[in-house]
């Protein structure tokens, strides 16, 4: 059964999507090959399969938002500081040397698409943006150290990903980002369409370990 959280969308918009995307993000943080990551029980194979679908992600985000980094809803949240296809490639680097960069995934492909088509209203790419960067400055900072200690690594190497190098301190840097979201000048309707794609982002978070959790046998340590 989906839990329906309402949001009261005379709230601020940062408010309203943090709000609105409870259930969808409670059962991200449920998924299997999550939990398993955090336990450290998923192999080099099964950590570079998951980079492997966040490349493609972010390869979509980072492109489309720059193709409309003109627009006012765009602009208010681009930064270059975030972009993580750089740090992507250096971890596939660690995990899977020399490797694939590419990966056949229905989950992924469709993550992707999705977030291109968002290029239609410029505030779906902002639902997107959201979902992925400020969730990598909360509880992503936690699995960068949980991956660095189970796989005993030295520091930094292969989580590259959670680490934010000009962005030090995460809690203002995140709370200027709300504020600058909460600045956008959208109606109530408006808000309702931001907050409805950000359950879609986390829905299709999900569905991407959904995919990997499929696989989980081949990927335990
Ligand atoms: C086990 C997995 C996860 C854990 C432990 C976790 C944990 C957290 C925590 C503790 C926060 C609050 C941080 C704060 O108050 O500043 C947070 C916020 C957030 N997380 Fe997650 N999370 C997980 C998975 C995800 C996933 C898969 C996504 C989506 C891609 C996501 C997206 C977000 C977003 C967008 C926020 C910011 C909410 C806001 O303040 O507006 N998280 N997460």
């Amino acid at each position: 059964m989906t839990v329906l959280t309402r949001p009261d969308l005379d709230a601020p918009l940062s408010t309203v999507m943090r709000e609105g995307s409870q259930a969808e993000h409670a059962a991200a943080e449920g998924s299997s090959f999550m939990a398993e990551l955090l336990a450290g029980r998923v192999n080099e194979a099964g950590y570079a399969a998951y980079l492997l679908r966040l490349r493609q992600v972010y390869v979509a985000i980072e492109e489309t938002v720059h193709a409309h980094a003109h627009d006012p809803a765009v602009a208010a949240v681009l930064d270059t500081d975030l972009e993580r296809l750089a740090a992507i490639d250096a971890d596939l680097e660690h995990w899977a040397p020399g490797g694939a960069r590419t990966v056949d995934s229905a989950a992924a492909t469709a993550y992707a698409d999705r977030v291109r088509a968002g290029a239609a209203w410029a505030p779906l790419l902002v639902a997107h943006h959201y979902t992925r960067y400020l969730g990598d400055l909360s509880g992503g900072q936690a699995i960068g150290r949980i991956l660095s200690r189970a796989f005993d690594l030295e520091a930094g190497a292969g989580t590259a990903f959670y680490a934010f190098p000009a962005i030090p301190k995460p809690k203002p840097y995140k709370d200027a980002y709300r504020a600058r979201l909460d600045a956008l000048d959208l109606t109530v309707e408006e808000k309702q369409r931001v907050v409805d794609e950000v359950r879609v982002a986390f829905d299709l978070n999900q569905a991407l370990f959904r995919e990997l959790g499929a696989d989980l046998a081949s990927y335990r340590r």
